[in-house]
């Protein structure tokens, strides 16, 4: 088993974690979240989309969030941009990358979105085209590679299909989202797989939510096809409100422990990662969902 020595995670607990919760969270505790998660050594952190605030009410403090964080060197801040409304406002905060997503089912995308697969493609076209021309990187969601909450089972073509939608506008990395966490290590390579027909190894991201607990299985498994990149949310907060049932993803601390153990350096530190889910669960006002985290802090307490 050969795997990767490096393993670069992106924290998306700001955006896909926070954007689920039904409660306000202020922009304070936001920009806290994400400081306490630069602090802990992620590099790269996901810190809010710039979407319709009617359709997701908890992100529709986007632009004070970005104002609010501290820019570190080498920390880059990602967002999520539907269409060229959303890269406009999204461009004044200066993100480092945007992220355009789509969806390998058609349900998905006009629950989502609110548009087809096809339109979807031709509204990111400019935005990706425009922040490449400004120099902002920019990064392909792609939910429901391997199972859909309306369609049930979605075939490895249908991923392979939007990896080279994604590819032809110049999307430049992507990331294979099991959106609902019914993937299982065998459904996640064969989706891994269908994605490498259009993009390299090095271009290629899990992100894979945990609802039937097979997150860290499918993790591993990625590792074992040498994808070294992921998605990944501090207590495991996460879901997407379109997709109803669904949980969050994978917590950071837990995909940490793993990689650590197995000897994969990450720049991490698993004790201010703690700190970082211990602090954002106690703002929600609930125990973590990172088993890892949870055992952390009552071994600190005992
Ligand atoms: P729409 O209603 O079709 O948009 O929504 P529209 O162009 O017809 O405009 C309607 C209204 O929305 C107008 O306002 C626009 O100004 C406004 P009105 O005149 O009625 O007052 N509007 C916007 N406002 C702010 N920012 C914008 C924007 N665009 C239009 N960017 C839209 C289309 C895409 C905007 C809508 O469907 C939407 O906001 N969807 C967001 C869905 C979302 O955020 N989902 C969660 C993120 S994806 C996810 O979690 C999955 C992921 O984690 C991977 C995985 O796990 O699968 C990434
Ligand atoms: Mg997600």
């Amino acid at each position: 088993m050969k795997l990767p020595a490096h393993v670069q995670l992106i924290d998306v607990a700001p955006r896909d974690g926070l954007q689920n919760e039904k409660q306000p969270v202020s922009a304070a505790v936001k920009i806290e979240l994400v400081q306490r998660l630069q602090a802990a050594g992620l590099t790269e952190i996901e810190v809010t989309s710039f979407v319709s605030p009617k359709w997701v009410p908890q992100m529709a403090d986007n632009a004070q969030v970005m104002a609010g964080i501290p820019r570190l060197p080498g920390v880059s801040l990602s967002v999520l941009t539907p269409n060229w409304q959303g890269f406009e406002a999204a461009l004044k905060c200066q993100p480092n990358e945007i992220v355009v997503f789509g969806a390998a089912s058609e349900a998905f995308s006009q629950k989502n979105i609110n548009c087809s697969i096809a339109q979807s493609i031709e509204r990111f076209a400019p935005v990706v085209q425009a922040a490449r021309d400004a120099g902002i990187a920019v990064r392909g969601a792609m939910s429901c590679t391997v199972g859909c909450p309306y369609e049930g089972e979605v075939a490895p073509q249908r991923v392979a299909y939007l990896a080279g939608l994604m590819k032809s506008i110049g999307v430049q990395r992507v990331d294979v989202a099991d959106t609902i966490g019914v993937g299982t290590p065998r459904k996640v390579q064969a989706a891994l797989e269908a994605t490498l027909q259009h993009f390299a190894l090095d271009e290629v991201s899990g992100h894979f939510h945990d609802t039937y607990g097979q997150a860290l299985a499918n993790t591993l498994a990625a590792l074992q096809m040498g994808v070294w990149n992921f998605q990944s949310s501090v207590a495991g907060l996460g879901g997407c409100p379109y997709a109803k049932g669904a949980t969050g993803n994978v917590a950071t601390e837990d995909v940490v422990y793993l990689l650590h153990g197995l000897g994969i350096e990450t720049g991490i530190d698993l004790d201010l990662l703690v700190d970082a889910g211990a602090f954002i669960s106690q703002a929600l006002g609930r125990p973590s969902n990172s088993r890892v985290g949870a055992a952390v802090l009552s071994k600190r307490a005992a």
